[in-house]
Protein backbone atom coordinates (compact mmCIF):
# COMPACT_ATOMS: atom_id res chain seq x y z
CA UNK A 1 0.00 0.00 0.00
CA UNK A 2 1.62 3.58 -0.84
CA UNK A 3 0.89 6.94 0.90
CA UNK A 4 0.47 9.75 -1.70
CA UNK A 5 0.19 12.78 0.06
CA UNK A 6 0.82 15.09 -3.03
CA UNK A 7 -1.70 16.32 -5.53
CA UNK A 8 0.56 16.04 -8.51
CA UNK A 9 1.85 12.90 -7.54
CA UNK A 10 -1.41 10.88 -6.73
CA UNK A 11 -2.86 12.59 -10.27
CA UNK A 12 0.55 11.14 -12.24
CA UNK A 13 -0.17 7.92 -10.69
CA UNK A 14 -3.79 7.77 -11.62
CA UNK A 15 -2.69 8.81 -15.00
CA UNK A 16 0.14 5.84 -15.74
CA UNK A 17 -2.69 3.61 -14.25
CA UNK A 18 -5.42 4.70 -16.96
CA UNK A 19 -2.77 4.40 -19.79
CA UNK A 20 -2.46 0.77 -18.59
CA UNK A 21 -6.33 0.50 -18.42
CA UNK A 22 -6.37 -0.46 -15.24
CA UNK A 23 -10.06 0.27 -13.21
CA UNK A 24 -9.67 2.52 -10.58
CA UNK A 25 -12.37 2.63 -7.59
CA UNK A 26 -12.39 5.47 -5.45
CA UNK A 27 -13.45 6.19 -1.86
CA UNK A 28 -12.81 9.23 -0.11
CA UNK A 29 -13.52 9.90 3.08
CA UNK A 30 -12.10 12.24 5.97
CA UNK A 31 -10.34 9.55 8.22
CA UNK A 32 -11.63 8.08 11.51
CA UNK A 33 -12.23 4.95 9.80
CA UNK A 34 -14.93 2.46 10.64
CA UNK A 35 -16.83 -0.27 9.38
CA UNK A 36 -18.90 1.79 7.38
CA UNK A 37 -16.16 3.41 5.49
CA UNK A 38 -14.92 -0.42 5.23
CA UNK A 39 -17.78 -1.67 3.84
CA UNK A 40 -17.13 1.01 0.82
CA UNK A 41 -13.60 -0.02 0.56
CA UNK A 42 -14.99 -3.59 -0.19
CA UNK A 43 -17.73 -2.63 -3.22
CA UNK A 44 -14.87 -0.43 -4.48
CA UNK A 45 -12.57 -3.35 -4.80
CA UNK A 46 -15.38 -6.27 -5.95
CA UNK A 47 -16.35 -3.58 -8.43
CA UNK A 48 -12.77 -3.30 -10.42
CA UNK A 49 -11.24 -6.76 -9.23
CA UNK A 50 -8.10 -7.80 -8.43
CA UNK A 51 -6.02 -5.92 -11.46
CA UNK A 52 -8.03 -2.52 -10.10
CA UNK A 53 -6.76 0.15 -8.13
CA UNK A 54 -8.58 1.24 -4.65
CA UNK A 55 -8.02 4.20 -3.65
CA UNK A 56 -9.10 6.30 -0.51
CA UNK A 57 -8.40 9.18 0.46
CA UNK A 58 -8.12 10.85 4.09
CA UNK A 59 -8.69 14.49 4.06
CA UNK A 60 -11.17 16.59 6.51
CA UNK A 61 -12.21 19.39 4.09
CA UNK A 62 -12.11 22.77 6.04
CA UNK A 63 -14.28 23.89 3.23
CA UNK A 64 -17.35 22.02 3.93
CA UNK A 65 -17.06 23.02 7.69
CA UNK A 66 -18.97 25.79 8.99
CA UNK A 67 -17.40 28.59 11.53
CA UNK A 68 -19.04 27.17 14.46
CA UNK A 69 -18.36 23.19 13.33
CA UNK A 70 -16.09 21.31 14.54
CA UNK A 71 -13.38 21.23 12.45
CA UNK A 72 -10.05 21.85 14.52
CA UNK A 73 -11.98 18.61 17.12
CA UNK A 74 -12.72 16.50 14.18
CA UNK A 75 -11.27 12.98 15.10
CA UNK A 76 -8.27 11.91 13.52
CA UNK A 77 -5.91 9.02 13.74
CA UNK A 78 -4.09 8.21 10.76
CA UNK A 79 -2.21 5.27 12.17
CA UNK A 80 -5.18 3.23 12.73
CA UNK A 81 -6.58 4.09 9.36
CA UNK A 82 -3.79 3.27 7.35
CA UNK A 83 -3.67 -0.20 9.28
CA UNK A 84 -6.93 -0.41 8.35
CA UNK A 85 -6.63 0.38 4.97
CA UNK A 86 -3.83 -2.14 4.37
CA UNK A 87 -6.12 -5.15 6.02
CA UNK A 88 -8.91 -3.68 3.86
CA UNK A 89 -6.43 -4.57 0.62
CA UNK A 90 -6.57 -0.68 -0.24
CA UNK A 91 -3.60 0.38 -2.91
CA UNK A 92 -3.24 3.94 -2.32
CA UNK A 93 -4.05 6.16 0.47
CA UNK A 94 -4.59 9.79 -0.56
CA UNK A 95 -3.39 11.90 2.15
CA UNK A 96 -3.02 15.55 0.90
CA UNK A 97 -2.79 18.66 3.32
CA UNK A 98 -4.56 21.84 3.15
CA UNK A 99 -1.72 23.63 1.39
CA UNK A 100 -1.54 20.83 -1.55
CA UNK A 101 -5.62 21.34 -1.63
CA UNK A 102 -6.38 24.60 -1.09
CA UNK A 103 -3.24 27.06 -2.05
CA UNK A 104 -2.88 30.30 0.06
CA UNK A 105 -6.75 29.13 1.15
CA UNK A 106 -8.45 30.96 4.06
CA UNK A 107 -6.80 34.27 3.10
CA UNK A 108 -8.26 37.72 2.39
CA UNK A 109 -9.89 37.71 -1.41
CA UNK A 110 -11.06 40.79 -1.61
CA UNK A 111 -7.73 42.83 -0.83
CA UNK A 112 -6.86 45.05 -4.24
CA UNK A 113 -4.84 43.05 -6.57
CA UNK A 114 -0.80 43.19 -6.36
CA UNK A 115 1.93 42.11 -8.86
CA UNK A 116 3.16 39.97 -6.74
CA UNK A 117 0.37 38.56 -4.93
CA UNK A 118 0.26 34.59 -5.50
CA UNK A 119 -3.30 33.23 -6.46
CA UNK A 120 -5.48 32.53 -3.56
CA UNK A 121 -7.60 29.73 -3.96
CA UNK A 122 -11.29 31.00 -6.04
CA UNK A 123 -13.49 28.37 -7.27
CA UNK A 124 -15.69 26.45 -6.19
CA UNK A 125 -18.88 24.32 -7.34
CA UNK A 126 -22.14 24.77 -6.19
CA UNK A 127 -25.38 22.22 -7.13
CA UNK A 128 -28.02 24.97 -6.91
CA UNK A 129 -30.90 22.77 -5.83
CA UNK A 130 -31.18 19.47 -3.92
CA UNK A 131 -28.62 21.22 -1.65
CA UNK A 132 -30.80 23.95 0.00
CA UNK A 133 -32.84 22.00 1.96
CA UNK A 134 -32.18 19.93 4.84
CA UNK A 135 -28.42 19.35 5.86
CA UNK A 136 -28.06 22.46 3.79
CA UNK A 137 -30.55 24.53 5.93
CA UNK A 138 -28.94 23.94 8.46
CA UNK A 139 -25.36 23.90 7.55
CA UNK A 140 -25.28 26.88 4.55
CA UNK A 141 -21.95 26.49 2.92
CA UNK A 142 -21.53 22.64 3.63
CA UNK A 143 -22.23 21.48 0.52
CA UNK A 144 -20.19 24.07 -1.90
CA UNK A 145 -17.22 23.04 0.54
CA UNK A 146 -18.39 19.05 -0.45
CA UNK A 147 -18.79 19.42 -4.28
CA UNK A 148 -15.84 21.08 -4.32
CA UNK A 149 -13.20 18.60 -2.99
CA UNK A 150 -15.35 15.54 -4.48
CA UNK A 151 -14.49 17.18 -7.65
CA UNK A 152 -10.68 17.77 -7.09
CA UNK A 153 -10.07 14.46 -6.12
CA UNK A 154 -11.76 13.10 -8.51
CA UNK A 155 -9.50 14.78 -10.89
CA UNK A 156 -6.84 14.01 -8.87
CA UNK A 157 -7.88 9.98 -8.96
CA UNK A 158 -9.65 9.25 -12.21
CA UNK A 159 -12.02 7.13 -10.73
CA UNK A 160 -13.90 4.68 -12.81
CA UNK A 161 -16.59 4.18 -9.85
CA UNK A 162 -16.67 5.94 -6.55
CA UNK A 163 -18.38 4.42 -3.73
CA UNK A 164 -20.76 7.03 -1.26
CA UNK A 165 -22.83 5.82 1.80
CA UNK A 166 -26.20 6.34 1.82
CA UNK A 167 -25.55 7.50 5.62
CA UNK A 168 -25.25 10.61 3.90
CA UNK A 169 -28.32 10.48 1.48
CA UNK A 170 -28.29 14.00 0.40
CA UNK A 171 -24.80 14.41 -0.03
CA UNK A 172 -24.87 11.18 -2.47
CA UNK A 173 -27.58 12.81 -4.40
CA UNK A 174 -25.73 15.58 -4.91
CA UNK A 175 -22.76 14.48 -6.10
CA UNK A 176 -24.36 12.01 -8.44
CA UNK A 177 -26.08 15.29 -9.72
CA UNK A 178 -22.63 17.07 -10.09
CA UNK A 179 -21.40 13.87 -11.87
CA UNK A 180 -24.34 13.65 -14.78
CA UNK A 181 -24.59 17.88 -14.83
CA UNK A 182 -21.04 18.37 -15.38
CA UNK A 183 -20.39 15.18 -16.95
CA UNK A 184 -17.68 13.04 -14.77
CA UNK A 185 -16.81 10.33 -16.54
CA UNK A 186 -17.08 7.82 -13.84
CA UNK A 187 -19.82 5.78 -11.70
CA UNK A 188 -21.38 6.60 -8.52
CA UNK A 189 -22.28 3.75 -6.04
CA UNK A 190 -24.40 4.37 -3.06
CA UNK A 191 -23.90 2.07 -0.46
CA UNK A 192 -25.90 0.87 2.56
CA UNK A 193 -25.44 2.64 5.95
CA UNK A 194 -23.94 0.02 8.50
CA UNK A 195 -25.55 0.03 11.92
CA UNK A 196 -24.56 -0.33 15.32
CA UNK A 197 -26.41 -3.73 16.72
CA UNK A 198 -28.87 -1.18 18.47
CA UNK A 199 -29.54 0.62 15.19
CA UNK A 200 -27.09 3.66 15.70
CA UNK A 201 -25.63 4.46 12.47
CA UNK A 202 -21.77 4.19 12.30
CA UNK A 203 -20.12 7.98 12.52
CA UNK A 204 -16.74 9.43 13.17
CA UNK A 205 -18.58 11.34 15.13
CA UNK A 206 -20.23 8.65 17.67
CA UNK A 207 -16.86 9.30 19.73
CA UNK A 208 -17.79 12.79 20.74
CA UNK A 209 -20.88 11.19 23.28
CA UNK A 210 -20.97 10.27 26.62
CA UNK A 211 -22.43 7.30 27.77
CA UNK A 212 -25.95 8.93 28.57
CA UNK A 213 -26.14 10.95 24.98
CA UNK A 214 -25.08 6.82 23.24
CA UNK A 215 -27.56 5.23 24.95
CA UNK A 216 -30.49 7.93 23.82
CA UNK A 217 -28.82 7.74 20.20
CA UNK A 218 -30.18 5.14 18.97
CA UNK A 219 -33.66 7.76 19.07
CA UNK A 220 -32.62 8.40 14.93
CA UNK A 221 -32.89 4.89 14.45
CA UNK A 222 -36.05 3.91 16.46
CA UNK A 223 -37.74 7.19 14.65
CA UNK A 224 -36.78 5.53 11.43
CA UNK A 225 -38.52 2.21 12.70
CA UNK A 226 -41.78 4.15 13.82
CA UNK A 227 -42.26 6.08 10.92
CA UNK A 228 -42.30 2.45 9.22
CA UNK A 229 -44.18 1.17 10.81
CA UNK A 230 -46.93 4.25 10.60
CA UNK A 231 -47.11 4.10 7.34
CA UNK A 232 -46.95 0.58 6.66
CA UNK A 233 -50.70 0.38 5.85
CA UNK A 234 -51.75 3.46 4.71
CA UNK A 235 -50.45 6.71 3.90
CA UNK A 236 -50.56 9.66 6.06
CA UNK A 237 -49.69 13.51 5.28
CA UNK A 238 -46.22 15.14 6.61
CA UNK A 239 -47.54 17.29 8.84
CA UNK A 240 -49.01 14.58 10.60
CA UNK A 241 -45.61 12.48 10.84
CA UNK A 242 -43.69 15.40 11.54
CA UNK A 243 -45.70 16.15 14.42
CA UNK A 244 -45.42 12.49 15.77
CA UNK A 245 -42.29 12.47 15.29
CA UNK A 246 -41.20 15.49 17.05
CA UNK A 247 -43.38 14.13 19.71
CA UNK A 248 -41.51 10.78 19.71
CA UNK A 249 -37.75 12.50 19.68
CA UNK A 250 -38.94 14.84 22.53
CA UNK A 251 -38.70 11.04 24.26
CA UNK A 252 -35.12 11.05 24.35
CA UNK A 253 -34.31 14.71 26.63
CA UNK A 254 -31.04 14.97 25.79
CA UNK A 255 -31.70 14.93 22.43
CA UNK A 256 -32.87 18.37 20.52
CA UNK A 257 -34.50 17.52 17.08
CA UNK A 258 -32.79 20.02 14.33
CA UNK A 259 -34.93 18.93 11.60
CA UNK A 260 -37.11 15.62 10.25
CA UNK A 261 -38.29 15.56 6.71
CA UNK A 262 -39.88 13.05 4.23
CA UNK A 263 -38.82 13.66 0.44
CA UNK A 264 -38.68 11.48 -2.81
CA UNK A 265 -35.39 9.86 -2.88
CA UNK A 266 -34.01 11.23 -6.04
CA UNK A 267 -35.25 14.84 -6.65
CA UNK A 268 -35.64 15.20 -2.53
CA UNK A 269 -38.50 17.48 -3.16
CA UNK A 270 -40.42 17.52 -0.39
CA UNK A 271 -43.26 14.99 -0.07
CA UNK A 272 -46.88 15.99 1.16
CA UNK A 273 -48.69 12.46 1.78
CA UNK A 274 -46.15 9.89 3.23
CA UNK A 275 -45.98 5.93 2.74
CA UNK A 276 -44.14 3.14 1.96
CA UNK A 277 -41.15 4.38 -0.74
CA UNK A 278 -40.81 7.80 0.81
CA UNK A 279 -38.03 8.54 2.31
CA UNK A 280 -36.90 10.73 5.64
CA UNK A 281 -33.91 12.03 6.89
CA UNK A 282 -33.47 13.94 10.20
CA UNK A 283 -30.72 14.98 12.35
CA UNK A 284 -30.31 15.24 15.99
CA UNK A 285 -28.35 17.14 18.22
CA UNK A 286 -26.50 15.59 21.41
CA UNK A 287 -24.73 18.69 23.26
CA UNK A 288 -22.98 19.83 20.28
CA UNK A 289 -22.70 16.81 18.37
CA UNK A 290 -25.16 16.52 15.89
CA UNK A 291 -26.29 13.18 14.39
CA UNK A 292 -28.20 12.17 11.05
CA UNK A 293 -29.80 9.51 10.10
CA UNK A 294 -32.06 8.51 6.60
CA UNK A 295 -33.95 5.44 5.51
CA UNK A 296 -37.07 4.76 2.59
CA UNK A 297 -39.86 3.89 4.81
P1 LIG B 1 -16.98 10.83 5.91
O1 LIG B 1 -17.98 11.34 6.87
O2 LIG B 1 -15.65 10.34 6.42
O3 LIG B 1 -17.67 9.66 5.10
C1 LIG B 1 -17.01 9.06 4.02
C2 LIG B 1 -17.98 8.13 3.31
O4 LIG B 1 -18.39 7.09 4.20
C3 LIG B 1 -19.27 8.86 2.88
O5 LIG B 1 -19.65 8.43 1.58
C4 LIG B 1 -20.26 8.42 3.93
O6 LIG B 1 -21.61 8.43 3.47
C5 LIG B 1 -19.80 7.01 4.20
N1 LIG B 1 -20.28 6.53 5.50
C6 LIG B 1 -20.18 7.15 6.70
N2 LIG B 1 -20.80 6.44 7.67
C7 LIG B 1 -21.30 5.33 7.07
C8 LIG B 1 -22.06 4.20 7.52
N3 LIG B 1 -22.41 4.07 8.80
N4 LIG B 1 -22.41 3.27 6.60
C9 LIG B 1 -22.06 3.40 5.30
N5 LIG B 1 -21.34 4.43 4.81
C10 LIG B 1 -20.97 5.39 5.68
O7 LIG B 1 -18.72 12.14 3.86
C11 LIG B 1 -17.59 12.56 4.01
O8 LIG B 1 -16.65 11.97 4.81
C12 LIG B 1 -17.10 13.83 3.30
O9 LIG B 1 -18.17 14.71 3.12
C13 LIG B 1 -16.42 13.54 1.93
C14 LIG B 1 -17.38 12.88 0.93
C15 LIG B 1 -15.17 12.66 2.13
C16 LIG B 1 -15.95 14.88 1.30
O10 LIG B 1 -15.08 15.56 2.14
Amino acid sequence: MRIVTSAAAMQRLAQSWQRRGTRIGFVPTMGFLHEGHLSLVRIARKRVGVSGKVVVSIYVNPTQFGPREDLSRYPRDFKRDCRLCRAADVDVIFAPSDAEMYPRWGEATNEPAREDARPTFSTYIVEEKISRAMEGASRPTHFRGVTTVVAKLFNLVLPDVAVFGAKDWQQAAIVKRMVADLNFPLRIIVAPTVRERDGLALSSRNKYLDAAQREQATILHRSIQRARVIVKRKSVSAAKLKADMKRFIATAPLGRLDYVEVFEPTTLAPAAQVSRGTHMALAVFFGKTRLIDNARL
